[in-house]
């Protein structure tokens, strides 16, 4: 017992010294172990403290014992044995009040002079714990109604709206300065220089082993080309290069090297080399690629007449 005692008055000492190094340090998000590897040593320090101090009080517990006269060694013995018995008497005495029972041997005074064929009845106190529980309950229902029902405080709706509304604000917040949330659904075509450099950056560093630095292909086909095997426009290529071509072919996933503004950026770079000749061009490969969002546009540009406004009409009714 006296053992179990030490070793959790110890590990009290050493929780207590986490929190306070916790409540003390500034850490930011990593926790105190990660941020103040030292916070080990000093654990070390408290527990050998710890251990002394357990120790040597118990050995001058020790001492003293050995050194009282045998009678008086029996008293202190008698009355560590008393100390041992009522440890836990406190619980006990707890655990009655709140049930507030008579004694079966005092029943006689609580019962009641009702007799249903023999069963008869006790007037037992109601239990406390049940008690002021009922009583909380009723003083937490009147400040219910207080704030509710009369001083108006927003109802459930309300806060669930005005926490969706704010959740809301926040996500749009977060897509504006977020570039690397785009995916193959979201991209759009970047045009900006900075993006356009960027690519061309990713691509002579990563791709033009396979594809050449002009784009005219080699391992992988030519990207200068109207023809695709994985589908033209940003929203393929971006697929392409995020998840890679057909299995076996050489063009690998490049999720995990590139970020997604990176693979927008590239995928970008990539489609501005359409239509430049590149020096050693490679054959077309795969189908010829329209762009949807391109074909009114040109038609356009063809036909400068009246037509044109029809067929734009036809392809609007068609995209409905
Ligand atoms: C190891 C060689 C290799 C590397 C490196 C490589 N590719 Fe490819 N790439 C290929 C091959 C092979 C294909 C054809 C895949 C298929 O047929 O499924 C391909 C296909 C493509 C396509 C689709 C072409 C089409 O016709 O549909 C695009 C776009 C592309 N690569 C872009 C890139 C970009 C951007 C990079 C650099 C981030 C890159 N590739 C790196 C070999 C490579």
């Amino acid at each position: 017992m006296k053992k179990i005692f030490s070793a959790l008055r110890i590990t009290g000492l050493l929780v207590l010294a986490i929190v306070l190094a916790n409540a003390t340090l500034e850490t930011g998000d990593q926790s105190i172990f990660e941020a103040y590897p030292i916070i080990w040593l000093v654990l070390g320090v408290v527990l050998l403290i710890g251990i002394a101090i357990e120790v040597s009080v118990a050995a001058l517990d020790r001492t003293l014992y050995l050194s009282l006269k045998p009678e008086a060694r029996k008293e202190y013995d008698l009355f560590l044995a008393e100390k041992e018995k009522n440890r836990f008497a406190w619980i006990r005495r707890t655990y009655d009040k709140l049930l507030d029972k008579k004694p079966i041997e005092k029943e006689e005074e609580i019962i009641l002079d009702h007799n249903y064929d023999g069963i008869k009845e006790l007037d037992n106190n109601l239990p406390p714990w049940w008690l002021y529980g009922f009583y909380a309950s009723i003083i937490f229902a009147g400040i219910y109604l207080a704030r509710y029902h009369i001083f108006d405080g927003a109802t459930q709706k309300e806060e669930y709206l005005v926490e969706v509304a704010e959740a809301k604000a926040a996500v749009e917040e977060y897509k504006k300065n977020a570039k690397g949330l785009v995916d193959a659904n979201t991209v759009e075509l970047l045009t900006g220089e900075e993006d356009i450099n960027a690519g061309k950056a990713i691509f002579s560093g990563n791709c033009a082993a396979c594809h050449k630095i002009d784009g005219g292909g080699g391992i992988g086909p030519n990207l200068t080309d109207s023809y695709w095997i994985l589908g033209g426009g940003i929203k393929n290529v971006f697929n392409t290069i995020s998840e890679g071509g057909r299995a076996g072919k050489g063009m690998v996933s490049w999720k995990t090297d590139l970020k997604p503004d990176e693979i927008a950026q590239v995928a970008s770079y990539v489609l501005s080399l359409h239509g430049t000749t590149p020096a050693d061009p490679k054959d077309p490969e795969g189908e010829l690629w329209e762009d949807p969002d391109a074909r009114v546009d040109e038609v356009e540009v063809k036909m400068e007449d009246s037509t044109s406004v029809e067929i734009q009409m036809d392809y609007e009714e068609a995209e409905k």
